[in-house]
């Protein structure tokens, strides 16, 4: 058994996938729950995550993504939206299913909810935006590591036009925003990236013990 370190250490970035190999069902569904189980600022979860199989709308995506072959080749396309912009229902909903998962009342949770609504509702819009896309990342890691964990290969993208993959996703009209992509599927032998030592400053360059 491997440990973590060595997991992160096999994982890289993969620029070539084996288009032959296919990431099961199950091994997918365990990756989502992991996106799913994400943390997320209040416990808000402002995102919506897409997968995207569809051999047509994976070409068109490539074509807005500099003709990154991982966006066709992976099994498996995931594109984690975030919410452009929000109103009082985004804190409504996530109460309302606070209420309903612990059995607690709405007054029990009113505070909270008047707390949350006090700091986030009266943001500018941009950092609204800023602030739910972050959010996408923590999901992000989550899926590289657990993937990694399964010896299942992924790549992070920010390498696509976001206006562009909007239109073709219809996002747009569902107040979504594509924020960042996974490319999960299985890395091919020829894909040299695998052998390249990685590049990372050392313990003493970037951490700072007080
Ligand atoms: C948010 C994010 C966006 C990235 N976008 C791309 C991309 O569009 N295309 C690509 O080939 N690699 C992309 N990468 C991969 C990075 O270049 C890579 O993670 C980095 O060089 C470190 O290498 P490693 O992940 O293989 O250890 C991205 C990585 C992150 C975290």
């Amino acid at each position: 058994m491997k440990n973590v370190l060595d997991k992160l250490n096999w994982r890289y970035a993969t620029k070539v996938f084996d288009n032959s190999k296919k990431v099961s069902k199950e091994d997918l569904n365990i990756l989502l729950d992991a996106a799913r189980l994400s943390a997320s600022s209040y416990g808000l979860q402002p995102y919506h995550f897409f997968v995207i199989e569809d051999s047509e709308v994976r070409s068109k995506l490539r074509k807005a993504s500099w003709n990154q072959s991982q966006i066709t080749d992976a099994s498996y396309l995931l594109v984690l939206a975030n919410k452009p912009t929000f109103d009082d229902s985004l804190v409504d909903n996530y109460i309302d299913n606070i209420i309903e998962t612990r059995g607690v009342t709405k007054k029990d949770v009113e505070g909270y909810s008047q707390m949350m609504k006090g700091a986030l509702l009266g943001l500018p819009d941009e950092q609204k935006k800023s602030w739910t896309s972050d959010q996408t990342y923590i999901a992000l890691g989550n899926l590289m590591t657990i993937a990694a964990e399964m010896e299942i290969d992924t790549c992070p993208m920010e390498g696509f036009d976001k206006a562009q993959y909007n239109e073709i996703l219809g996002l747009n009209d569902k107040n979504l925003n594509a924020s960042v992509v996974l490319a999960v599927g299985y890395r091919a032998d020829n894909d040299e990236t695998q052998n390249y030592p990685k590049v990372r400053y050392s313990k003493k360059q970037i951490i700072t013990h007080i």
